[in-house]
């Protein structure tokens, strides 16, 4: 679920507690009330706190498929996201105020609860994130937002009510970089949270048979954070740290046959696939 990428490796070792950088989770969410009524059984079983079974394999092809898979962590349909937060994200998440780079994304079909999971874990990381910085009062932090949707090729500020499609420019420096993407400077967590409201809100919504509701477009929220010594720490600016964590929440990964979409989903899928498998 979550990845940490850092220019010094030692460091990011010590903060991680061991070498992986890379953590990848596996959430199973309850029946809703449509699959209760219908009589609806659930597929997997998780077994212990990294492993699920497939418990339905199709007759004949028992033998072809490995019913149990090993993840990092398993978490069941009774554990809430706070658990999954602390024990798949929060180390994660965390790193950014240390000065290392993380993602923390969602990937599944959709109704799979993707968005449910990122909005619980964004609420939680940031709820860190400040509890971290009153904690460290000997530094000045400084936060910056941004939010964008990607959604069939195109680029859009979820924090501008102007949906004209942003244009990506490759920076030999920073890499690829949107144009005129809106990065707000954070005046408190009330800020952010304001922000996050828009962002929901401005989200396009698709219909696919799978999910009324569900969005039909990637989102990805990043959290930039600089932070320096309050009290001078050297010429070189020794002690200055910036580094950003991105919440991305996918679009639905179901092949455009299984949810009925036709055209613009259609493309949109398959762009997805090669994203994710490059
Ligand atoms: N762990 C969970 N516990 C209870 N309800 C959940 C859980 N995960 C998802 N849901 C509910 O299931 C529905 C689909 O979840 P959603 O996050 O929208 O899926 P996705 O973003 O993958 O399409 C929503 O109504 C959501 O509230
Ligand atoms: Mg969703």
């Amino acid at each position: 679920m979550g990845a940490a990428a850092a220019g010094d490796d030692e460091l990011s070792a010590a903060i991680a507690g061991k070498t992986e950088r890379i953590l990848v989770s596996v959430r199973v969410r309850p029946l809703n009330a449509k699959e209760i009524e219908i009589g609806d059984s659930s597929d997997w079983d998780c077994t212990n706190g990294t492993t699920i079974v497939f418990k339905h394999p199709p007759p004949g092809e028992r033998a072809l498929f490995p019913t149990s898979y090993t993840y990092d962590r398993v978490f069941g349909k009774d554990i809430g996201t706070r658990q999954v937060y602390e024990l798949g994200a929060r180390e994660v998440a965390l790193s950014v105020v240390r000065g290392i780079n993380s993602s923390i994304f969602a990937y599944g079909q959709t109704s799979s609860g993707k968005t449910y999971t990122m909005t619980g874990i964004t609420e939680f990381s940031v709820a860190d994130i400040y509890n971290y910085i009153k904690k460290h009062a000997d530094r000045e932090f400084t936060l910056k937002f941004s939010a964008m949707e990607i959604y069939n090729e195109a680029v859009r500020d979820l924090l501008s009510t102007d949906s004209t499609p942003l244009r990506l420019l490759d920076d030999p420096e920073k890499g690829t970089i949107v144009e005129k993407l809106i990065e707000e400077t954070l005046r408190d967590q009330d800020h952010l949270r304001e922000l996050l409201s828009i962002c929901a809100a401005q989200r396009q919504i698709g219909e696919t048979n799978l999910n009324e509701m569900s969005s039909r477009s990637h989102q990805i929220l990043r959290l930039t954070i600089e932070s320096s010594p309050k009290v001078y720490a050297g010429r070189d600016g020794s002690g200055a740290l910036i580094a950003c964590v991105n919440f991305v929440d996918l679009a639905g990964s179901e092949r455009a046959s299984q949810a009925m979409s036709a055209g613009v989903r259609l493309k949109l899928n398959t762009q997805e696939r090669e994203c994710i498998s490059s």
